[in-house]
């Protein structure tokens, strides 16, 4: 008998503070007019100085356990989604196996930048689709405000903080994740990046003088590539799992600009109250966007069972990625 991943649970936490546009007005020269008029942010959240990537990812994983009725023993896999881990050894997703009491988990975490849910949720399949495990815990999770350059007006108004979770457990077709596939193309690494702190310049006081340590990013040509990408990538889906745009139910696409997802859905002939936006609340959490995204959709009842979900992402790397699933 075949098995298939199914998205059995979502959870998600974000910080409580609110930084408005208003707010960033008297941080950096920009205007609310501008930021929600480029992008469709209005506000984000931002995780306070004591909080850690584990506070908020640790949450949302607990969230998605309760919600499917697994006990945290039970879960054979633990990826984190992160590109912003709470320090750079050992991995984060060891922390989280330690809060929840995923003791018989093998935990690790993946770095795909704002590509990372899709792509963890691609590895956790193949781990159920093999045998390997019955549940696996997937938690994309970014705190971006700590390593935002909060001087430099065209990222800091986009990156934002937040967590969200999915348990993937092994059941039976027709349910569960239909196709994946996931892209990456290194010839354009300096699109979006962070520098400083690893071995290319290791900490020292002359790359924080450098603000090497800040987040970089090519707004304008990240845009175009994606655009073209996350069309391309949704098609590729959706053709594998023998579908069309006009067969899916919910489009959860990662809240990067809310003009590019408008581009996209225009593309695909989804812009309509399928296509899911929350970026006006969020803004921009990565690897935490499809996730929070998901869960809201799922806590408010709106996905019923049967109903097709597509989830498509673009980050830094270049990497893109997408997933479409039956609930
Ligand atoms: N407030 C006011 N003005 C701003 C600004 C801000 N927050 N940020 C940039 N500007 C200015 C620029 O300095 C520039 O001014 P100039 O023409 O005098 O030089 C002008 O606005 C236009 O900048 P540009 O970068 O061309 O704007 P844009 O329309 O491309 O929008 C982004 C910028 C970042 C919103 C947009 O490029 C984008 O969203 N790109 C994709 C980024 C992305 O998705 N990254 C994550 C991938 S996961």
């Amino acid at each position: 008998m075949s098995i298939s991943a199914i998205l059995t649970g979502t959870g998600r936490s974000v910080p409580e503070k609110v930084l408005t546009n208003a707010d960033l007005e008297k941080i950096v020269d920009t205007s609310d007019e501008w930021i929600t008029t480029r992008t469709g942010i209005k506000e984000r959240r931002i995780a306070a100085e004591h909080e850690t990537l584990s506070t908020f990812a640790s949450e949302a994983g607990r969230q998605a356990l309760e919600a499917a009725g697994v006990a945290p023993e039970d879960v054979g896999l633990l990826v984190l989604a992160t590109v912003t881990p709470d320090m750079p050894i050992p991995a984060t997703a060891c922390k989280i196996q330690e809060d929840l009491g995923c003791v018989n988990a093998c935990a690790f975490d993946l770095a795909a930048g704002c590509s990372g849910f899709i792509y963890a949720q691609s590895v956790a399949k193949q781990f159920l689709l093999s045998g390997r495990c019955q549940h696996a815990l997937v938690i994309g999770a970014e705190l971006l405000s700590k390593y935002v350059d909060w001087t430099d007006r065209s990222t800091c108004v986009i990156f934002a903080d937040g967590a969200g979770a999915v348990l993937l457990s092994a059941g039976s077709p027709p349910r569960g994740v239909l196709a994946s596939a996931m892209h990456s193309d290194g010839s354009m690494v300096d699109f979006i990046s962070m520098p400083g702190g690893g071995t290319l310049h290791p900490p020292s006081q002359k790359m924080i003088d450098e603000r090497l340590h800040f987040i970089k990013m090519k707004g304008n040509e990240t845009f175009k590539m994606a655009v073209r990408s996350i069309d391309e990538v949704c098609r590729e889906v959706l053709d594998q799992a023998g579908l069309t745009p006009a067969d899916v139910d919910w489009f959860i696409p990662h809240q990067a600009n809310e003009r590019i997802i408008s581009a996209v859905g225009k593309r695909l002939g989804m812009n309509d109250d399928r296509c899911y936006i929350n970026i006006d609340r969020y803004g921009n959490t990565s690897s935490g966007s499809i996730p929070i995204a998901l869960d809201e959709v799922v806590r408010e009842g709106k996905i019923k069972e049967g109903q097709i979900v597509l989830m498509a992402a673009f980050g830094a790397g270049l990497t893109w990625a997408a997933s479409v699933a039956r609930w």
